[in-house]
């Protein structure tokens, strides 16, 4: 009574309907991984300090990054965008943020790893106010799945201080 062509639709509709309750499956069981990325960053040398001719102070230093980010790594994630950042306050701005190293890793053997690292972009400061500032460093990290939802997080380290001098 069904022809070929009534069949194949409901093949196909069938098939889709299959699909589109594991991509369901799939982004959900993500909710239940709680990962538990580790990180530190040892600041191991400020290799200059001044005062740009604009009047910006500009740091360049040496960082050496531990982390563990295996944890983020499961059947779902395609890769992990990572980035670490110096967060300090001003008077201007409670938050200023700036980048200093990212990589992408792309899987879960890699996401094990430590570097040493010159700061890739640059520690600039739209301002005069990083003698003896006190900041943080934080290991954001952007899971990028294969179906569903990014997500992101961060872990935050305190305790980092410049020196009171140009160098
Ligand atoms: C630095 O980290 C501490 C402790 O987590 C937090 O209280 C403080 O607000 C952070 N500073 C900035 C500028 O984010």
């Amino acid at each position: 009574m069904h022809s070929i062509g009534y069949r194949a639709n409901a093949l196909v509709t069938f098939a889709l309907t299959i699909l589109a309750v594991m991509c369901v499956i799939v982004s959900v069981s993500d909710w239940f991984n709680h990962p538990s990325p580790t990180s530190q960053v040892e600041v191991v040398n400020i290799n200059w300090f001044s005062k740009n001719p604009d009047g910006d102070d500009e740091v360049s230093l040496t960082m050496y990054i531990t982390a563990n980010l295996q944890s983020l790594f499961t059947w779902n994630t395609k890769q992990v965008f990572v980035f670490v950042a110096a967060e300090y306050g001003t008077r201007k701005n409670a938050l200023n943020q700036v980048s200093l190293w990212d990589g992408i890793i792309p899987s879960k053997e890699k996401a094990n790893f430590n570097i040493h690292v010159h700061n890739k972009y640059r520690f600039v400061d739209q301002g005069s106010n990083l003698r003896g500032k006190d900041f943080n460093l934080t290991l954001h990290w952007h899971v990028m799945p294969k179906v569903g939802k990014m997500f992101a997080d961060k872990i935050v380290m305190p305790g980092y201080r410049l020196p009171e001098a140009y160098r």
